[in-house]
């Protein structure tokens, strides 16, 4: 049976609350749409499966406690106490990107990661991400190596994470605080019926 077990929120190395918007497990036509690989996709052995993208991202704690709260919270977009958008709500709110602040500027600044990154400004996309967050011993000039070993499954990486990262890489304002420093892809085969192996859709 595929089986993905539902996430919550929790919070990163910088402080705020990461998984807020991320795919629900249980919502079976958004597992569906996004992150299960189907036959028709090109590869029949992946039927069922998904495609995992992996990156350690290092996250340059220093640069970030020396940000005012303002500053960070323009970064992500998002409250940092509540996790709330600046848009207003609570934490589960969705972002209403055509707000505008009494300055006149959009509350949600449109290179914040949060804008960049969702459905609403990438054409659709969504991944289903589980973050974990990493320490190494520091670096030879004494700082801090931490940061997130981030996880996105999905059903065709080319359309979802690529083209994700890729708009990311381009304008995210949270590119001054961190660096990706490894990459990797995996291609998770379906799970199996009773008696079945793992990978007998491609071997058998
Ligand atoms: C150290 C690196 C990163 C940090 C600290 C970080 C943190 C966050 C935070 C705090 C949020 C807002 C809450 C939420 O909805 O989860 C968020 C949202 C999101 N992030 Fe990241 N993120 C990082 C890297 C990435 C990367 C590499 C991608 C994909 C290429 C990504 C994709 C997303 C997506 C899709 C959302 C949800 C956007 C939405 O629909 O509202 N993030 N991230």
């Amino acid at each position: 049976m595929n089986r993905i077990a539902t996430w919550g929120t929790r919070g990163d190395l910088f402080g705020f609350r990461d998984g807020t918007n991320n795919i629900n497990t249980s919502d079976r036509a958004a597992m569906e749409k996004f992150v299960w690989a189907k036959a028709s996709d090109g590869a029949s052995w992946m039927a069922g499966g998904s495609y995992l993208a992996v990156r350690q991202i290092r996250m340059l704690i220093k640069d970030w406690d020396d940000s005012v709260l303002e500053e960070q919270e323009d970064v992500f977009g998002r409250a940092k106490s509540t996790g709330a958008p600046l848009s207003g709500g609570s934490e589960f709110t969705q972002p209403d990107f055509s707000k505008l602040a009494s300055n006149g500027k959009p509350a949600i600044n449109p290179e914040s990661h949060v804008a960049l990154a969702h459905p609403q400004h990438n054409g659709g996309i969504r991944i289903l991400r589980r973050a974990f967050n990493y320490a190494n011993s520091d670096d030879p000039k004494g700082a801090a190596d931490v940061g997130l070993l981030f996880m996105a499954y999905q059903r065709d990486l080319s359309r979802q994470f690529v083209a994700m990262q890729r708009q990311l890489s381009e304008h995210d304002l949270l590119n001054e605080y961190i660096q990706h420093t490894a990459s990797a892809a995996f291609a998770a085969p379906p799970g199996t019926a009773p008696g079945g192996y793992i990978g007998e859709t491609l071997l058998a």
